[in-house]
């Protein structure tokens, strides 16, 4: 197994370049199954969970090419031979399940494993069925599958979200596209991988109205088309580069970052003393001052400050000066990474959902591993402001999410190498 070895060595300098969203590209492969015509998307990450997704469209017989060394994905779905998602390749990602509402959708009957996935909390999949059900979907829950049909075809329905969630809204959406009659999807979710995934199916052909306000119209069509989408920038890999720099020191560049992805989280930024300014190319981030100051942070559905970001905002507080207090509302079980932390020498206490970080003047490398992506990431970016070796192991949780993270941040003249093991 790889690990990863961050030598501390003060500031950053430099420029990184940001991928396409992995959340986003999650969501857009799977929207082939709702057509026969080809889907195109460019500017796609290449990440391993990129590649499981792959793996699952494939053994439902979906042809996926990858070209230009994997930044475009071509997918055609004319071939499709099964409605079954196994357990073996849907137990590695939980976002297996958004193949549930476009395989009912197009052919009135699928099977998914319930997924797997990160051990951040229980995760259910309860909302992605009840939307679906409200479309007049008959499920039955047996084996650890979800056995769903549509013996008539979905139906458009008025559906309230009884909390945000990004894959059920995504899930629902893409089946609405090709249900009778109009959807109205209610409290449903803004983030902008929901934005990028309605303007691919509408490019397809899908009558979309509302996305990234909690109310989205969605008029159903008799069949979507061929089309080629952009996967939009990776808000999440762009905070967490832009972190870089806010708790090594220096200045950094992300080309292709864009504020209105990341506001919530640039506006606390600038309250730890940390400069953002809009550059021609993207986005530049710059700290100057010896220490930040600490600030609070409460993690919400999107426009709030995103809980993907909150590992690696604790990294920065680990050394900011004075207490912050991060409140995690999105998962129960998010603080993984805290632990490990205390082991670099930093002042946390976890008490539920909330985590109390009093700043330290210096941290110290140190053995560490994670068990979910932010949480890996984060210790990395520790790593870079601590003093001596941190040695990460259990990097494979790292490659899920993050594309050549020890190349992106050595361009910027930190010390991060790959250990093959
Ligand atoms: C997506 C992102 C993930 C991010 C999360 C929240 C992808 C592939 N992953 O995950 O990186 O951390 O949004 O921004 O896009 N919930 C239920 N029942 C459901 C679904 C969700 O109770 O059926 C709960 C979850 O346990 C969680 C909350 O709702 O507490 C939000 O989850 P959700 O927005 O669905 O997250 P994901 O789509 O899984």
């Amino acid at each position: 197994m790889d690990s990863i070895v961050v030598t501390g060595n003060g500031p950053l300098e430099g420029e990184i370049p940001i991928a396409g969203a992995k959340n986003a590209c999650l969501a857009l492969m799977p929207a082939t199954l709702l057509t026969d015509a080809p889907l195109t998307l460019t500017n796609a990450p290449r990440l391993s969970d990129i590649r499981t997704m792959t793996a699952l469209l494939e053994s439902l017989g979906v042809e996926v090419a990858a070209l230009q060394g994997g930044q475009v994905l071509a997918l055609s779905s004319h071939a499709l031979d099964s409605e079954r998602a196994d357990y073996d390749i849907v137990r590695k990602m939980r976002a297996s399940i958004l193949v549930l509402g476009p395989l009912l959708a197009r052919h009135g009957r699928a099977e998914v494993s319930l997924p797997g996935g990160c051990a951040i909390g229980a995760r259910p999949v309860d909302l992605h069925l009840r939307a679906l059900e409200a479309m007049g979907a008959e499920l039955d829950l047996r084996d650890g599958y979800v056995h769903a049909r549509a013996p008539g075809g979905l139906r458009g329905a008025t559906f309230e979200f009884p909390l945000v969630s990004v894959g059920a809204t995504e899930n629902a959406l893409m089946a609405a596209t090709l249900a009778r009659g109009t959807t109205v999807l209610k409290n449903a979710a803004r983030e902008p991988e929901i934005v990028d995934l309605a303007h691919c199916l509408r490019r397809m052909g899908a009558r979309i109205e509302g996305e990234g306000t909690s109310t989205i119209t969605i008029e159903g069509v008799d069949a979507l088309d061929s089309a080629t989408h952009p996967v939009v920038a990776d808000r999440i890999e762009l905070g967490t580069f832009m972190l870089a720099p806010a708790i090594a020191g220096g200045s950094v560049e992300c080309l292709g970052g864009r504020l209105d992805l990341v506001q919530a989280f640039v506006d606390k930024l600038a309250e730890t003393g940390v400069e953002v300014t809009e550059t021609e190319r993207g986005l530049r981030v710059t700290r100057t001052n010896d220490r930040v100051r600490a600030a609070n942070v409460v993690t919400e559905p999107f426009p709030g400050f995103p809980t993907d970001l909150q590992a690696q905002f604790m990294a920065l507080m680990c050394i900011a000066d004075g207490t912050a207090v991060l409140e995690e509302r999105i998962f129960e079980n998010r603080f993984m990474h805290a632990p490990e932390l205390l082991r670099m020498g930093a002042q946390i206490e976890v008490h539920g959902g909330t985590a109390t970080v009093t700043g330290v003047e210096r941290l110290r490398g140190a053995p560490v591993m994670a068990t979910d992506l932010r949480a890996s990431v984060s210790l990395i970016l520790a790593g870079l402001a601590a003093e001596g070796e941190t040695l990460l192991s259990r990097v494979y949780h790292l490659d899920r999410g993050y594309e050549r993270i020890e190349e992106k941040l050595r361009g910027c003249g930190a010390r991060v190498e790959r250990v093959r093991g």
